[in-house]
């Protein structure tokens, strides 16, 4: 296959490379420097606010003047040219050759044989270069030149070619996997009907004939048809019928494949295998959103795309990495925002069970920012949206198309009149799915017709507004397209509780306090009562979640942290990602990962404790709220043996329906305990955590995720990662909880040092160096495994401390 999901290939001329390796770099085409594929020029910094300096007023948060902002776009060097090169081999009897650019960031150009073969715009979506026509047999060389613009993104979108490119070389007959697609039209209690559209991409002649099979995961054939019919575009229609079908869902990501074959006169010609899941979408008044026809509300979060320490450069291992940490949050879905998924992503999705909203522009004409994509947008939305939905349609993963987000159009015709041309571009190209686009002005978009026009309404924030909102909407349901921004920065708590919407750092809002940002320390607190002041905390989302019906779901602002964008320290140095994340920038969880998971995960039970209770002398006596996060109802609370209380969640109260707090806590050094309780008054279970004694440790836990069981192992792949997250303890295990001692790093043997991250918004250390300061204790090393098998070991030390700890981590 070209771009679906995973798929073999056999067949006689077919040869699929990945072109991973053998590339050289440059900035200035004279000096050159090997590299491989995915990569991000720009993610070993160094960091400095005159990158991507912008002197602007984000109108989207509502400012009128244009003030300075350092860290928007991350801080980091990717604005300028980049150049790659290298050979690539044709195989002499080859008659048809393209490669397949999964992304390059941004606006690249593919000369072959220094001919001008195929260009693309936007940095984030797929695009084919067909090179039949240049090519020669044996050495070609490829080059690729990109571009990237000041004051082109809101956020930090890598730089470079981030993610893979593939040389696709067939015979002169050859199957088209865009074209071919595959999708559930009928689903029975016992029947499902499988429309198979085959894409045939050669000129057709006599004698072409299709022939596809589907089986099942274990390889039983389920269905076996064949057609010479082919119809005017090139393609052939069959239907199946599969009997007991073993339905995709989050919770059993099934996943079939359909082999398909191309024959001439009973010859083979081609041959492409193509996974996909059977699976039903519906959105409706009566049933909100169904997925095989049972009614569930989206737990979903928003996915920037950068991978933060590796930048925008993908890699399977931290992708799964991502998934995973998700789902065990309880989380079934994410939002790509605000651009097209890579392949690999999609992938991991599909085979882990995650459902996709896909997204494709954060602007139309109007710009968001100066140079951003509205350069771009009359030429090539519709290839962008052709291109996004082609590459991803047999995704069972992706239940929704969004055509935008936070468009500044949604309030006039002209908004209106492109949301119905985008929607009805993504209709014909997939009869399947629903449209959706994030709208951020509830009144203005219902008065344009643009969230009535719109299959799904997205309404991003502001909930207050849905009672309204909903009352004037035809289609009878309303999504969270985006949800939360709640901020904090893990490990950090500040006193005293209570909650704030940060409009004191926002100069447009009535809260602004100019002196604010001189005060501050570019940290939020982790009492998890912090907000941007377009937003809100996760409990005012659940209320609308849980009470009514006519919500289907929502995407939080964001799973993780990601870089650029660090609001509310817009205007604050240095500070260089954002506080938005349920896990850090490392992919750390922070408290907040916990209070997710006590309301959204239904198979584990959670009992998690705020803040830790290693706080230093000056605190003794000081009030200091104690909050539990758990799934059951009541539970009582012990500082030192010492009762403070035995409470219930409380439903008329704003921050007591999800939380258990103990806001009178004084803080003594020692212990506190928590003991929860179920339903019916049973006691079920208990949580302690103590003061840090002094640092004796450094605690290695290693966490590699591209295998099935969490085992110690990588693959001797050159691309499998291992993620190590170290932790100075006291010599109980206790983390030292506002730790920032400077470690070293090094691997030794099978392997090698990749990146570093302590989740700390405002640090400036590379990413790349193999030294780091911990972040309130805490950092994650990444360990690349070697294309040889052996051991790979870590070395971690800390010279303040005088300790260090060696790991050993399998290749095989
Ligand atoms: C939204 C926007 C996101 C991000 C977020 C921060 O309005 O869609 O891209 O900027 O705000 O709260």
């Amino acid at each position: 296959m070209l771009m679906m999901a995973t798929t073999t290939v056999f067949a006689q001329h077919r040869q699929e490379v990945m072109l991973t390796d053998n590339w050289q770099f440059s900035h200035d085409k004279q000096m050159w420097k090997n590299v491989c594929i995915p990569h991000d020029w720009a993610i070993a910094g160094p960091f400095d606010k005159k990158w991507d300096l912008q002197k602007v007023a984000i109108e989207q948060n509502g400012e009128k003047e244009a003030t300075e902002k350092s860290g928007r776009s991350g801080a980091l060097p990717w604005i300028g040219e980049g150049h790659y090169k290298r050979t690539i081999k044709i195989p002499a009897d080859c008659k048809h050759a393209e490669l397949l650019f999964d992304g390059a960031m941004a606006e690249p150009k593919v000369y072959l044989n220094g001919e001008f073969v195929g260009e693309w715009a936007y940095g984030y979506n797929a695009f084919r270069v067909d090179i039949s026509g240049t090519m020669k047999p044996g050495d070609n060389l490829l080059e690729v030149d990109l571009k990237n613009v000041e004051e082109s993104s809101r956020w930090y979108p890598g730089a470079g070619i981030y993610r893979p490119v593939k040389l696709i070389t067939t015979g002169i007959d050859y199957l088209d996997p865009w074209t071919t697609y595959i999708r559930t039209s009928a689903l029975k209690p016992n029947e499902a009907t499988i429309d198979v559209t085959a894409g045939i991409g050669s000129d057709l002649g006599d004698g072409l004939a299709i022939e596809v099979e589907l089986r099942d995961a274990k390889g039983k054939l389920v269905g076996h048809e064949h057609d010479a019919e082919l119809s005017d575009g090139g393609a052939v229609y069959l239907t199946f019928k599969v009997a007991n079908p073993n339905l995709w869902s989050p919770e059993t990501p099934y996943l079939y494949k359909a082999n398909i074959k191309l024959m001439r006169n009973g010859k083979l010609l081609d041959e492409i295998s193509q996974k996909f899941g059977i699976r039903t979408v519906k959105v409706s008044k009566e049933g909100g959103f169904q997925l095989n026809g049972i009614t569930r509300k989206i737990k979903g979060v928003c996915l920037h795309h950068d991978l933060g320490p590796l930048g925008a450069a993908i890699n399977k291992a931290a992708l799964i990495r991502q998934i995973k940490m998700m789902k065990e949050m309880g989380c079934d879905a994410i939002r790509t925002s605000h651009n097209m998924p890579s392949q690999m992503q999609m992938d991991i999705c599909d085979s882990l069970g995650m459902m996709v909203m896909a997204e494709s522009f954060d602007m139309w004409e109007y710009p968001k920012c100066k140079n951003g994509y509205a350069r771009f947008f009359e030429d090539w939305w519709y290839l962008d949206i052709e291109h996004l939905i082609l590459a991803n349609r047999n995704h069972p993963s992706i239940i929704m198309w969004s055509i935008g987000n936070e468009i500044p159009e949604q309030g006039s015709a002209k908004g209106k009149e492109l949301s119905e041309k985008l929607q009805e571009a993504c209709h014909s190209l997939d009869s399947t799915r629903y449209v959706t686009q994030g709208l951020d002005h509830a009144e203005a978009s219902i008065e344009s017709g643009v969230a009535k026009v719109m299959d799904i309404p997205g309404f991003n924030y502001r909930v207050h507004k849905y009672d309204n909102n909903i009352k004037q909407l035809p289609q009878g349901f309303l999504l969270g397209s985006e949800t939360a921004s709640t901020v904090s920065s893990r490990g950090v708590y500040k006193f005293p509780v209570v909650p704030d919407d940060n409009s004191k750092f926002a100069s447009w809002a009535p809260g602004y306090d100019p002196k604010a940002l001189e005060k501050a320390d570019g940290q939020c607190s982790s009492y998890d009562l912090e907000y941007s002041p377009w937003s809100n905390l996760p409990d005012d989302d659940w209320v609308w979640q849980d009470d009514k019906d006519w919500v289907i779901g929502e995407f939080v602002w964001t799973g993780y942290d990601y870089l650029g964008e660090p609001s509310p320290y817009d205007e604050y140095w240095p500070s260089r990602s954002s506080y938005f994340g349920i896990c850090d920038l490392a992919g750390l969880p922070k408290d907040r990962y916990y209070l997710y998971r006590s309301h959204w995960n239904r198979e584990a039970h959670t009992i998690h404790l705020v803040p830790h209770w290693s706080f230093g002398k000056e605190r003794i006596g000081k009030v200091t709220p104690v909050y539990c996060y758990t799934d059951y109802p009541t539970a009582e609370l012990f500082v030192n043996g010492k009762s403070q209380g035995k409470i219930s969640k409380n439903p008329a109260s704003r921050l007591d329906r999800y939380r258990l707090r103990w806001n009178d806590v004084k803080y003594q050094p020692g212990e506190i305990k928590v003991v929860v309780y179920d339903a019916l008054g049973n006691q079920a279970g208990e949580k302690t955590i103590r003061t840090a004694g002094k640092p004796a440790k450094l605690q290695l836990d290693a966490y590699c995720p591209d295998t099935s069981d969490n085992q110690l192992k990588l693959k001797a792949t050159s691309d499998d990662l291992a993620f190590i997250t170290v932790s100075l303890t006291d010599a109980e295990g206790t983390l030292i909880p506002n730790a920032a001692d400077q470690l070293t790093f090094e691997v030794t043997g099978a392997g090698s040092f990749e990146a570093v991250c302590n989740g700390d918004a405002t640090s400036l250390e590379s990413f790349k160096q193999p030294t780091m300061k911990l972040f309130n204790g805490q950092l994650v090393v990444i360990v690349r495994g070697a294309k040889q098998s052996g051991i790979a070991t870590l070395t971690v030390t800390d010279r303040k401390q005088n300790i260090s700890n060696t790991l050993q981590i399998p290749v095989e």
